[in-house]
């Protein structure tokens, strides 16, 4: 059984710590990001859905102190539905750490391994997106007709936050246990998906294996990426592309699915410290969903542009069920065998058991 949760609807604010606050905000300009406010020392984006990416530099006093190390995502403010579920969720987190409180109610803290963390009331704006109709052998749903022709890339959402942990076991527990997030799917030795309870992204949280021996990887608690939600593939390109043109880095890996969450991505380069990833076609949960545990390979991509030697083995399609969010299999009573060979029997099936998960997540 799932815990009724808190309500937490996704990520609310993206506070990034930066080296160099003029140059990150042309780049979320260039990215598509909307511009709300800037100036010499911050700049403030808000996406359609209504949250928010802010810009500081990384000694900015309003950077919170954290664990985390380097420039990039110093602190997630995750949204909450309702000031009853955020006032039930604090209560829990006060227990034994200090909250601070702004004087619009927004809450901040530090999760068990000392990443920033904040909370604060959050009504989501409904977005709205269409996306062309599909031709495919025998199956013709365009005629006459041309696909959108987009001029630049323009993100609607915040779908996910990806960090490296010393212990992705440790990090996400936290979030498991104290935030009420659900567990989404398990990449082995590489990391964990979460999603919050009141979200229906496949994750909101990624917590990657800080001590693979991937580029960029110390086993240090560092910021990976934020993936920004867009239409469709032709938005990922059509960004990517633009931003090439304004005279930003390519992406290392170019266009690819993964097989876990069916995502499209394209990760760019970014001077904020990590990357920062258009994302579309995702997998929507909800918790009917049973949690997979994958090969790791297997589960990184269906599809890539770029492959690296690390990628030219093609990976073992090991895929399982994670065990205990499915009914367990309970034994037939003494007789049923018997009884259920008779066409006479008036005996009921007995009732499928609850599931008893080992993960709470
Ligand atoms: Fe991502």
């Amino acid at each position: 059984m799932t815990s009724p949760g808190y309500g937490i609807n996704g990520i609310e604010t993206v506070v990034y710590g930066v080296d160099d606050v003029a140059l990150c905000t042309r780049y979320f300009v260039d990215f598509g990001l909307p511009l709300l406010e800037q100036s010499d020392s911050s700049a403030h984006f808000r996406l359609d859905e209504g949250s928010n990416v802010i810009i500081r530099h990384v000694t900015d006093p309003a950077i919170p102190k954290s664990s985390l190390a380097g420039t990039g995502a110093h602190e997630v403010i995750w949204g909450v539905r309702t000031r009853e579920g955020m006032d039930r969720l604090l209560k829990g987190l006060a227990v034994d750490r200090n909250i601070r409180f702004d004087s619009d109610g927004t809450a901040h803290c530090l999760t068990d391994d000392g990443l920033a963390i904040g909370f604060r009331v959050f009504t989501k704006t409904p977005v709205v997106s269409s996306v062309d109709p599909v031709n495919s052998p025998g199956n013709i749903n365009r005629v006459n007709q041309l696909r959108k022709w987009k001029v630049r890339a323009r993100p609607k959402t915040i779908q996910h936050v990806v960090f490296h942990t010393p212990n992705f076991d440790e990090s996400w527990a936290f979030y498991r246990d104290r935030l009420g997030f659900r567990l989404s799917d398990i990449q082995r030795t590489f990391g964990i998906f979460g999603r919050a309870d009141g979200a229906r992204d496949h994750h909101n949280i990624y917590f990657i294996n800080a001590n693979l021996p991937l580029p960029g990887m110390d086993g240090s608690y560092r910021f990976d990426h934020v993936n920004y939600g867009v239409d469709d593939v032709d938005e990922c390109m059509i960004g990517a592309n633009f931003m090439q043109r304004q005279g930003w880095p390519p992406s290392e890996w170019g266009l690819g699915r993964h097989r876990i969450a069916s995502s499209i991505f394209m990760y760019l380069p970014a001077p904020t410290g990590g990357q920062a990833e258009y994302g579309a076609d995702s997998d929507c949960l909800d918790d009917s969903w049973v949690p997979r545990s994958w090969n790791p390979m297997f589960g990184f991509f269906s599809f890539i542009s770029n492959m690296k030697p690390f990628m030219m083995d093609a990976a073992p399609w090991e895929v399982d069920l994670v065990e205990g969010y499915t009914p367990a299999k309970t034994p037939l009573p003494p007789g049923h065998a018997t009884q259920a060979a008779n066409s006479d029997s008036k005996i009921a099936p007995p009732a499928p058991a609850a599931a008893d998960p080992k993960f709470s997540g």
